[in-house]
């Protein structure tokens, strides 16, 4: 078993009704000038009872405060204009606190004006570059603005993690920017606010944290405590997901699927493992960025091409571990015996929720991937993943995933 050194500072007030009963009190501890962030307006149709929207119940409770805004935070947040819009308000306007409301984009973009504005003071950048830095790591963040969130989409764990990922257009990257100074102060959680969600964007969250379990799972040094962990997180939200399919008002699934993304990316479930390098995120995060697909159907897409890749192109006593990580993956979570068996089950029960499973599908042809594969293999070290990967064994994957 690997050391660790653990901590998450997040409160996480989880549950029914729990903005309404404690967020003015939350909001308190942290000042009057408040920035609200958002994205496209799905929090302005999202209601609670009878009529009120969760835009207005937060506006409601806060109605004492100095309030200010930045909407229109798009999926895969973007550097320019989201998080430099951000920055200008927070530092014009001297904000105390951001409250991010929405899902993982809007909270990974809040993040990175925390960070960047926190790190920057009051000192106005001259250049959009030397905000850039902060966002890719060239620069240290070294401190940040306190970011309370309402999370409405079970996904990305954002909540409760100090990770966000930045897209930059013009330069096709997607970056992930880290800081201990960015986790949030305090997020709820209350899962009747992702009852409105498009089936889509409810799979895709699935998904998305199936895939961070299985970044956890597939490494060279385990522990049984994690790997039962991470087994039961899988198993319910496959039981979870189907429920939600027939009954998307079902509270309970709701809630089982919230709790598991929001522990599912923060490293508890895998505290004492080996790291495996995130490899079919590194991937996803190349298609999400040239084409601007949804994180979580990339990763559906990717993972079982990625495990018989693995399978196939390993030897020795690497393959005896990868044979030894996809068995137990597939009798554990799906009863299913042997390595073949086991990616099947995957792919088919992806397929079976009804996530596409083809890069076609979702709009990608085999035109860039030759590109993709090279800004994979130059960015993101997979060369040194548990598995390593090279540039050809990166665009194998794409080829067979299309
Ligand atoms: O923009 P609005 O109108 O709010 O609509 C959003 C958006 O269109 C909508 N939505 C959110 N909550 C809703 C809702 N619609 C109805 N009812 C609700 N309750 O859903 C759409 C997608 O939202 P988005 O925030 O983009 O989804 P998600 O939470 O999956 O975030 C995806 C982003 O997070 C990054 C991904 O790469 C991607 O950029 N990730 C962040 C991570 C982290 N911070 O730790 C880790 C992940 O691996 C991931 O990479
Ligand atoms: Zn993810």
């Amino acid at each position: 078993m690997k050391n660790f050194d653990y901590q998450t500072p997040t409160r996480l007030i989880f549950g029914k009704g729990v903005v309404k009963e404690k967020l003015g009190n939350v909001m308190k501890l942290f000042g009057q000038r408040v920035l609200i962030t958002y994205g496209g307006g799905s929090i302005k149709r999202i209601a609670k009872g009878e009529s009120i929207s969760l835009y207005d119940e937060v506006k409601d409770i806060l109605h004492d405060k100095d309030l200010f805004e930045l909407p229109g935070i798009q999926p895969n947040p973007k550097f320019n204009p989201s998080v430099l819009e951000g920055v200008r308000i927070c530092q014009e306007e001297k904000i105390d606190v951001i409250l991010s409301v929405g899902g993982g984009s809007v909270l990974d973009c809040t993040k990175a004006i925390a960070g960047v504005a926190g790190t920057l003071g009051g000192k106005v950048y001259e250049n959009i570059e030397e905000a850039w830095d902060i966002v890719c790591g060239r620069k240290p963040t070294t401190a940040a603005i306190p970011i309370v969130d309402i999370i409405t989409l079970a996904a990305t764990g954002s909540e409760y993690d100090m990770g966000a990922v930045i897209s930059r257009t013009e330069t096709n990257d997607k970056l992930p920017y880290r800081s201990q100074f960015v986790f949030p102060a305090v997020s709820f959680i209350d899962p009747t606010y992702t009852f409105s969600l498009p089936v889509k964007q409810t799979l895709a969250g699935v998904s998305d944290c199936m895939n961070h379990i299985m970044e956890s799972y597939f490494c060279a040094e385990h522990i049984d405590m994690n790997d039962a962990f991470m087994e039961g997180a899988q198993k319910s939200l496959i039981k979870n997901v189907r429920i939600v399919l027939e009954n998307p008002e079902d509270y309970n699934a709701r809630a089982e699927i919230f709790y598991a993304t929001t522990l599912g990316c923060n490293g508890i479930y895998c505290l004492g493992n080996s790291r495996s390098g995130w490899p079919m995120h590194s991937m996803e995060h190349a298609l999400s960025a040239y084409y601007d697909i949804t994180h979580g159907e990339g990763l559906a897409i990717i993972a079982p091409r990625w495990m018989r890749h693995i399978l196939t192109h390993s030897t020795g006593i690497l393959h005896e571990q990868v044979v030894e990580r996809i068995e137990k993956f597939g009798k554990n979570v799906f009863g299913v015996e042997g390595c073949e068996a086991s990616i099947t089950a995957l792919h088919n029960f992806f397929r079976e929720i009804g996530i596409p499973m083809t890069l076609k599908e979702v709009g990608i042809d085999e035109v860039r991937l030759g590109e993709m594969a090279k800004h994979v293999a130059d960015t993101e070290g997979l060369n040194q993943a548990w598995v390593p990967l090279l540039e050809q064994d990166i665009l194998d994957i794409f080829k067979a995933s299309l």
